[in-house]
C-alpha cells in the first residue's frame, strides 16, 4: 500500500495484506480491554450472545458494504461516499471522519496505560499476587493526571509517527508477526487461568445464557460493541476498502476479518473472566480489569516478568494498529479534501489530538467533576461514539448499499462462492432490511 500524498492510486499489495490490516484495525483494545469488562458489567452471556448474533448477521454484511462503497468510490470516506451516494452521503462520510477523530481522543488514553504497563513490565514492576496492590497500582496511574498525559503523549506520538511514515512497511509487518504471538500468548494464559480453582464459575458466567439479564441497555451495548470491534461506522473499512484492488474478493475477506476479531474478543473474555472469579474479584470492576488480572495470572509462573512484558507488548501492538487505522481515516480525509500533504496532515492531528486527549486523560482526575448524563467525559464520549454515531454510520451505509447504490454493491460482491451462506440474496436482504431495522429498533429501545 503506498502511503504518499495521493489516495486514489493506493492499492494493497495482496488480499492477505488487506485482511491483516483490517483485522489488525478490528482487533485492538476493543477486544482485549473493553470486551472482558463489558461482558463483566453486562451480565456475561446476556451480552455475548447478542454480540455474536449482531456480528454474524449485520456486522459481516456491513463490513462488506463499507469495503464495497470504498472500492467503488476510491478515496477518503468523504470522497468515496460522496462519489457513490451524492452530497448527503458525503456528510455521512464527514461524520464518520469526526467519529474516528473523537474515538482517538479517548483511545489514546488507554493506549497510554498500555505503554505505562509495558514500561513497568520491562523493569519487573508489574507481576504481583495481591489484587489490592494491583488495583492500587492501576488507580495510582489513572488518578495521576500528569503521568496519564505523559503516557498518552508517548502513545499518540508513536501512532502519528507510523501514519506519517506510511502504514505499509512498518505496521503491516509488525502486525503480521505480533498478532499471531498475541493469540498464542492468550491461549497460554487461558490454559493457566482455567487451571486455577474457582475459574469454572467464570466460564459459567460467560457462557450460560439467562434471559432475565437481557435488557434494552445490554442489547444496545452489545450492538455498540459489535460496531466498535469491527471498526464499523467510522470510515475505516471505507478507507481501507478504497485501497483494494478490483479483483479482491470482498465477501470472503470480510468473513475472515469478522471471524478473527470475534475470536480475539472471546479469547480475551476467557482469559480474563475465569481469573477474576478465581481471585474472588468482581467481574463488574470496570476499566482496570485487564490491567489488574493479567499480572496476577502470571504470578508463580517461571519467567513471569518476561511473559507479562510479552503480553503488554502485544497489547500495545494490537492497540496501535487500531489507532493507526483511525488516524488514517482522518489523514486520508485531510489529504483528499483539503489537499494537505501526509506529513502536515499528521502533524495537525498530532497537535489537536494531544490537546483533546489530555482533557480525556484528566477526566479520571482533575476533571472528574465534569459529567454528562451521569457519565464522565471519557465514558460519555465512548457511549456517543460506540452506541450512537457508529450505529448511525452503519445505518447510513446500509441504506446506501442496500437501496440507493445496490447495483454498485452487487457489482462489488463478485466472486461469491456458490456454496457460501453469504449468497447475493442473503446479502441484499440483510443490508437493505435486516440491518436498518435492527439498528433502528435497538437505538430506539436502548436510548
Ligand atoms: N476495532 C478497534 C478495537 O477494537 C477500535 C476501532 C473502532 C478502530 C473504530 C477503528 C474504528 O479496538
Amino acid at each position: 500500500m503506498a502511503s504518499e500524498n495521493t489516495i486514489a492510486d493506493t492499492v494493497w499489495s495482496s488480499r492477505l495484506g488487506f485482511i491483516l490490516a483490517s483485522a489488525s484495525s478490528a482487533i485492538g483494545l476493543g477486544a482485549i480491554w473493553k470486551f472482558p469488562f463489558w461482558a463483566g458489567t453486562n451480565g456475561g452471556a446476556a451480552f455475548i450472545v447478542p454480540f455474536l448474533i449482531f456480528t454474524f448477521t449485520i456486522g459481516i454484511v456491513l463490513v462488506m458494504a463499507e469495503c464495497a462503497m470504498g472500492r467503488a468510490g476510491r478515496g477518503s470516506a468523504v470522497h468515496a461516499l460522496k462519489r457513490v451516494g451524492g452530497p448527503v452521503f458525503g456528510i455521512v462520510g464527514g461524520i464518520a471522519v469526526l467519529n474516528a477523530y473523537i474515538i482517538l481522543t479517548y483511545y489514546s488514553v488507554i493506549g497510554g496505560w498500555c505503554v505505562s504497563y509495558m514500561a513497568d513490565s520491562f523493569i519487573g514492576n508489574v507481576v504481583n499476587g495481591d489484587p489490592k496492590i494491583l488495583s492500587n497500582h492501576f488507580n495510582a496511574l489513572v488518578s495521576n493526571g500528569t503521568v496519564n498525559v505523559f503516557f498518552m503523549f508517548l502513545y499518540l506520538t508513536a501512532t502519528c509517527a507510523v501514519v506519517a511514515l506510511g502504514v505499509e512497511k512498518g505496521i503491516e509487518k509488525v502486525a503480521k508477526y505480533l498478532m499471531p504471538l498475541l493469540f498464542v500468548l492468550m491461549i497460554f494464559i487461558i490454559i493457566r487461568s482455567l487451571m486455577m480453582p474457582g475459574s469454572w464459575e467464570g466460564m459459567q458466567f460467560l457462557f450460560s445464557f439467562n434471559w432475565e439479564q437481557v435488557s434494552g441497555a445490554t442489547i444496545l451495548n452489545a450492538m455498540g460493541f459489535t460496531f466498535f470491534s469491527l471498526s464499523l461506522g467510522a470510515g475505516i473499512m471505507v478507507t481501507y476498502g478504497s485501497y483494494l484492488s478490483s479483483h479482491t474478493d470482498i465477501p470472503g475477506s470480510s468473513v475472515w476479518v469478522a471471524f478473527l476479531s470475534t475470536q480475539a474478543a472471546l479469547l480475551a473474555g476467557v482469559m480474563i473472566i475465569p481469573a477474576v472469579f478465581a481471585f474472588g474479584m468482581d467481574p463488574a470492576a470496570g476499566t482496570g480489569l485487564v490491567f489488574i488480572t493479567i499480572p496476577m495470572i502470571f504470578e508463580h509462573m517461571p519467567l513471569a516478568d518476561v511473559l507479562a512484558a510479552a503480553f503488554y507488548v502485544c497489547l500495545f501492538i494490537a492497540a496501535i494498529t487500531s489507532s493507526v487505522s483511525l488516524l488514517e481515516v482522518v489523514v486520508a480525509y485531510l489529504i483528499n479534501e483539503w489537499g494537505m500533504r501526509r506529513r502536515s496532515a499528521t502533524a495537525l492531528c498530532w497537535i489537536t489530538l494531544f490537546i483533546l486527549a489530555s482533557i480525556q486523560a484528566l477526566s479520571f482526575s482533575s476533571l472528574s467533576w465534569v459529567e454528562f448524563n451521569g457519565m464522565s467525559l471519557f465514558d460519555f464520549s465512548d457511549y456517543v461514539c460506540s452506541n450512537i454515531l457508529m450505529p448511525l454510520g452503519g445505518l447510513s451505509i446500509a441504506l446506501l448499499a442496500g437501496w440507493k447504490a445496490w447495483p454498485v454493491m452487487k457489482e462489488q460482491m463478485l466472486a461469491i462462492r456458490p456454496h457460501s451462506v453469504f449468497t447475493i440474496g442473503w446479502i441484499r436482504l440483510t443490508i437493505s432490511v435486516l440491518a436498518p431495522a435492527l439498528v433502528i429498533v435497538v437505538l430506539i429501545s436502548g436510548i
